[in-house]
């Protein structure tokens, strides 16, 4: 295992305030997606919106690393460039998502444990001759009463470790990725509380399959209270849960921790991160970035519609926020960045 070139990598992936750009949809997300708006759920119009993505002009001067998905990493543009040349070309690194997806956890109602370990070791040798240079693999964690168990979270916690092993000796920087759901009406308390579980979990078994922590990146969910609790914390207030449960739980050794959006609005992830930045920027002891898919995406989706015509439009789209969550590194972000 070459430690050095994965630290290297990973440092690359954030540097000059940069961040991830997740276009790893999963087939089925993907469609989803695209139905809510009215586009065609073909490989045709995937691979049509993901040509959009990699051609947006700039994307490399705010985007260090592009996470694909199985489908696009073998895609071309239409004039039959492959996308991975595209995104190298454009300064970006190519990634590739490799869990299978979270399954119903045997004996845990509820709860999910994410597969993708079987065969994971020729997949990534496969991925890596293919140019990708990092890889992401995500848990999801649910609250509700009850949950989540300890059964799930080791369960999620390991299969991230082995993963993360495996990865680094195929020489791609493993992105780990603990997501704790926003979904249900649990308090920002409760998320902090199940988050901090999860993540002491997680780096305990990252140490016990001998994961170089210099050689990966985290992507964790910011502590949120859920989505339809009443009380709802304001930025700062978020900002402030998010980096003190990430300074008790994450080590120093850590490059760098690229949040998932996981549904907030695109503003109110920028706006979170920016404030993490602005108000803790000399106390962190890693990069404290983004990984953001629908938070970067879902206004160009919106413009985008499967129109040939909006292309231009949703490109700009892309590019704005991809740009206003570079500056939200920076803590130079600001709402008044939105309506210029
Ligand atoms: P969101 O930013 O939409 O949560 O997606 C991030 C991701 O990669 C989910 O695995």
């Amino acid at each position: 295992m070459n430690v050095q070139q994965l630290e290297e990598t990973a440092q690359a992936l954030v540097a000059e305030d940069k961040g991830l750009l997740a276009m790893d949809e999963s087939n089925p997300t993907c469609n989803k997606r695209f139905a809510q708006l009215g586009i065609p759920q073909t490989v045709d119009a995937r691979r049509a919106y993901r040509e959009l993505i990699v051609t947006t002009p700039r994307l490399g001067e705010c985007i260090g690393g592009a996470i694909l998905y199985d489908e696009t990493i073998r895609q071309q543009k239409s004039d039959g460039t492959p996308f991975i040349k595209v995104l190298i070309e454009a300064g970006i690194i190519p990634g590739i998502k490799v869990d299978q997806g979270a399954k119903s956890l045997a004996g845990f109602p509820g709860e999910k444990v994410t597969e993708g370990l079987d065969g994971l070791r020729d997949r990534l040798a496969e991925y890596s001759r293919l140019g990708a240079r990092f890889a992401k693999w995500r848990a999801v964690i649910t609250i509700s009463e009850g949950v989540p168990s300890r059964g799930c979270i080791a369960a999620n916690a390991q299969a991230l470790a082995r993963y993360a092993a495996l990865c680094q000796q195929a020489g791609l920087v493993p992105v780990v990725e603990p997501e704790v759901l926003m979904d249900g009406d649990h308090t920002l308390d409760r998320c902090f509380e199940v988050t901090e579980e999860v993540l002491r979990e997680v780096f305990f078994q990252l140490y016990s399959q001998r994961v170089a922590l210099e050689g990966m990146i985290l992507k964790p969910n910011m502590v949120v209270p859920g989505l339809s609790c009443l009380h709802q914390e304001s930025v700062d207030e978020v900002a402030d849960a998010t980096v003190k449960c990430l300074l008790r739980t994450v080590p120093a050794a850590v490059p760098a921790i690229a949040f998932l959006s996981g549904g907030q609005s695109a503003e109110l992830a920028s706006a979170r991160l920016n404030a993490m930045n602005l108000r803790f920027t000399s106390r962190l002891p890693w990069a404290l970035a983004f990984s953001f898919a629908r938070a970067i995406q879902q206004p160009a989706l919106e413009l985008w519609k499967g129109h040939e015509a909006n292309v231009p439009a949703a490109k700009q789209a892309l590019f704005h926020r991809a740009r206003c969550n570079q500056a939200a590194r920076r803590g130079e972000y600001s709402a008044a960045m939105e309506t210029r």
